[in-house]
């Protein structure tokens, strides 16, 4: 067929059938009738420090525009948000279904920190951690997991995701975060391969990794 000049790529007929092709994104056609476009595509990053997680923003440069030029028709989207400052795995997808899944409060996917604090996280902040947090505004937290290390840093492990959580949390507790990098989400750990800003695409099984709720 495609010695025929029947198939297309992207709207271009193909000529040579050893052309390689980058089957996470093309849109195939056999006599102008469309048989795929792959349908949905699930990627991570690493988001790098000082870019904000957003489709457009008028000042800012975004998460959206650290995208190589070939996945820009995929109309991906950033599946919640981590604050301009705060590093590590941020999912890209266009499947509104599974951003929800990930996202919403009642999904209770557990997401998971590396805080570098001001002070040194102790046992009182663990209980803390697993009674509920009570932020400065009065705000009650679900219960959450604080593992510590007997330095500044700290692992933290939230079941919910309210605006700047981690920080506020651990403010609360009279212990600054200095620095901040989501590690995981669900059970789909960040690649740590990735240079920071790039991407790859997920497979199936880590895009079912990162539905999975695990216990706190
Ligand atoms: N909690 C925060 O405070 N910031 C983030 O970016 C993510 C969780």
């Amino acid at each position: 067929m495609i010695r025929q000049g029947r198939i297309q790529v992207d709207g271009r007929t193909v000529t040579a059938p050893e052309e390689k092709i980058d089957e996470t994104c093309a849109v195939i056609s056999v006599d102008g009738g469309t048989i795929s476009n792959f349908g949905a595509s699930y990627y991570m990053m690493d988001k790098p420090g000082g870019v904000v997680t957003a489709t457009e923003d008028r000042t800012e440069k975004t998460v959206m525009d650290l995208l190589p030029s070939n996945l820009w028709r995929l109309r991906l989207f950033p599946v919640g948000r981590l604050d301009k400052d705060t590093t590590g795995l941020l999912l890209l997808t266009n499947d509104g279904d599974f951003a929800h899944q990930i996202i919403s409060p009642k999904s209770h996917v557990q997401k998971s920190y590396v805080a570098k604090v001001d002070g040194i996280p102790d046992e009182a902040d663990v209980r803390a951690f697993r009674d509920g947090v009570v932020l400065k505004d009065g705000t009650v937290c679900l219960p959450a997991g604080l593992e510590i290390d007997g330095t500044d840093t700290c692992r933290v492990i939230l079941q919910e995701g309210k605006y700047h959580q981690v920080k506020r949390m651990l403010a609360a507790r009279g212990k600054p975060v200095l620095q901040l990098r989501r590690v995981s989400i669900g059970g789909l750990q960040l690649d740590e391969t990735l240079s920071p800003g790039s991407i790859r695409a997920l497979s199936e099984e880590e895009r079912q990794l990162a539905l999975v709720k695990l216990p706190l």
